[in-house]
């Protein structure tokens, strides 16, 4: 439940990444460990893959922001529907099954809301490395007779965690394996460090050509998660729909110049103060044309919030989705607001309002989740989101920050 209108002050911290820390997660069953990550956010993604690791035979200890996991051995090959289903970053733990024993039984991931998603580009560069894949049944069947082999492997299109996938999954593999056509997030960048720091032997990350040197066996991991680009890209809309002044603590601004430009455009002020990030807004902001891109582009995941923003904006904005087919699904929800916004192909025209007013709305997303809420900050009146269990898969206890902020939102069972 959000009461609208109240302008945001004060100073928010940005938690660990989701994006990284799944991946990071995954990483674990390379090698037995003992393994250290901190400052993960508690997320249902996280708990989702924690069961799924245990499962698969590690032990996971996991207290405040730190998870502690060890996989001596692997005692079940199989990531069953019921987990990847709700979790579709669960086929992350393919790669790392595949390269460290030879064999993997993964649930085939469902489509989700934001479109088919498919996972053909995991599959090439796993069978380039040598696996065997047949689909049988809703279940992806791996299988390497032997130790993977290196080889050069060009993507179709981006993706974040095909590349991640593959990349796990080459560190072990026999010689010299090359990904082109990566995924350049920083999230691939933060994943090649740790398995570095396992005595992987990657260079390229975060450029389109990754080279990697397989090796033996890898050591245990002790990683900090990073600060999470979205979800400080969340708090840096909340300051501007709401035409008020925060701090944001741990905001790694050097990956965020996409977005950071796209809002100063907008007439938002954002400037560095010492290790804060200070944001803040007086006016109705200006219209902004946006496209979604690969990194360094506009990242997909904060488009919608951009969306929100946008609706108030003082003319006519145009957003064009080019990552997945179908991410609108809060059009619909932020029309009930009084958001104008027609939808053309890939494209949404926003013609700002001067105002939005509160409604029940209905989470579809995680990231829909998000801008509903940005909307009801600045909306007039109270709107109530429903569906919310789509945040939380992404954001630790965002009502909490957001009322530390001086928002009036409170979570009602
Ligand atoms: C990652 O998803 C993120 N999830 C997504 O964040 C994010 O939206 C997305 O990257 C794009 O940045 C995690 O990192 C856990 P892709 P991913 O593979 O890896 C097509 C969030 O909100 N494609 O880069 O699944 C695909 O259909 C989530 O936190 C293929 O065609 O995205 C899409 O059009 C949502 N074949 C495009 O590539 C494949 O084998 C990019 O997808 C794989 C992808």
């Amino acid at each position: 439940m959000i009461k609208g209108g109240r302008p945001l002050h004060g100073e928010v911290r940005v938690s660990g990444a989701k994006n990284a820390a799944l991946p990071l997660l995954a990483a674990t069953i390379l090698s037995p460990g003992p393994h250290r990550l901190s400052n993960v956010p508690r997320l249902r993604d996280i708990d989702t893959l924690r069961i799924l690791l245990e499962q698969l035979g590690a032990e996971v200890e996991i207290n405040g922001d730190e998870v502690r996991v060890s996989c001596p051995k692997i005692k079940s090959h199989r990531a069953p529907y019921e987990l990847v289903k709700t979790m579709r970053a669960s086929v992350l733990v393919l790669g790392p099954l595949l390269a460290r024993t030879g064999r993997a039984m993964v649930s085939l991931p469902g489509g989700c809301a934001i479109g088919t998603r498919p996972i053909d580009q995991h599959l090439k560069g796993l069978k380039a490395l040598g696996a065997s894949i047949s689909l049988r049944h809703g279940y992806i069947y791996a299988r390497a007779r032997g130790a993977l082999r290196g080889t050069v492997i060009c993507f179709d299109v981006p993706t974040v965690t095909g590349t991640e996938n593959v990349l796990m999954a080459a560190t072990l593999a026999e010689g010299e394996t090359v990904l082109k056509n990566a995924a350049c997030e920083p999230e691939v960048v933060e994943l090649a460090r740790a398995l570095n720091g396992m005595g992987a032997r990657i260079v390229g990350a975060g450029t389109e050509e990754i080279r990697v040197q397989g090796v033996e066996s890898l050591g245990p991991m002790d990683h900090r998660v990073g600060p999470d680009r979205i979800e400080a890209g969340t708090f840096m809309v909340a300051a501007a729909i709401t035409r008020g002044e925060i701090r944001i603590r741990e905001c790694p601004l050097e990956w965020m110049e996409a977005v950071v430009s796209k809002l100063k455009e907008a007439g938002v002020e954002i400037s560095k103060e010492g290790d804060l990030v200070r944001v803040a807004a007086r006016w109705r902001p200006e219209p902004v044309d946006l496209k979604t891109r690969p990194y360094p582009g506009f990242p997909t995941d904060m488009q919608a919030q951009m969306m929100a923003l946008l609706s108030l904006a003082k003319g006519t904005s145009v957003i064009t989705e080019t990552v997945f087919e179908d991410r609108f699904m809060h059009v619909a929800e932020l029309r009930r607001m009084g958001a104008q916004i027609q939808l053309q192909g890939p494209s949404a025209v926003v013609k700002g309002v001067p105002k939005l007013t509160g409604a029940p709305v209905m989470a579809t997303d995680l990231r829909a989740s998000a801008s509903l809420i940005l909307a009801g900050l600045a909306a007039e009146g109270i709107t109530e989101v429903s569906r919310i269990y789509h945040l939380d898969r992404g954001y630790e206890k965002l009502e909490e920050k957001l009322s530390s902020l001086g928002a009036e939102i409170k979570r009602v069972r």
